[in-house]
């Protein structure tokens, strides 16, 4: 019963591009840059976790919902960087 739960519950998220279990990080993150976009605070972030734990997705998810947000989108600039 328990696993069944669990079974649907993972792949509703996974089937809807739905992050879960991670929707502190997720508040967190989200308020940490709006106050940097909006309020010019000066904030930095390191996302860490396993490999396929959910960093990029959490700051896609993040990312998407800011530039959403018409405050934010004024005064945001993004700069994606690859090191590999
Ligand atoms: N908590 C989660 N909720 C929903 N989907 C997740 C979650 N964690 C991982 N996924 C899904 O698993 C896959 C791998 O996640 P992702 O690429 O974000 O991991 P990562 O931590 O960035 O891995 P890597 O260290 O290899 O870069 C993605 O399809 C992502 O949507
Ligand atoms: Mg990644």
């Amino acid at each position: 019963m328990v696993q069944k739960i669990l079974r649907e519950r993972f792949c509703h998220h996974y089937a809807t591009g739905k992050l879960f279990g991670i929707e502190h990080q997720y508040r967190h993150l989200l308020e940490l840059l709006k106050r940097t976009a909006v309020h010019g605070e000066s904030n930095s972030a390191l996302i860490i976790g396993p490999r396929g734990s959910g960093k990029t997705a959490l700051l896609n998810h993040v990312l998407k919902e800011l530039t959403e947000m018409k405050q934010v989108r004024e005064t945001l600039l993004e700069v994606h960087l690859n090191g590999k």
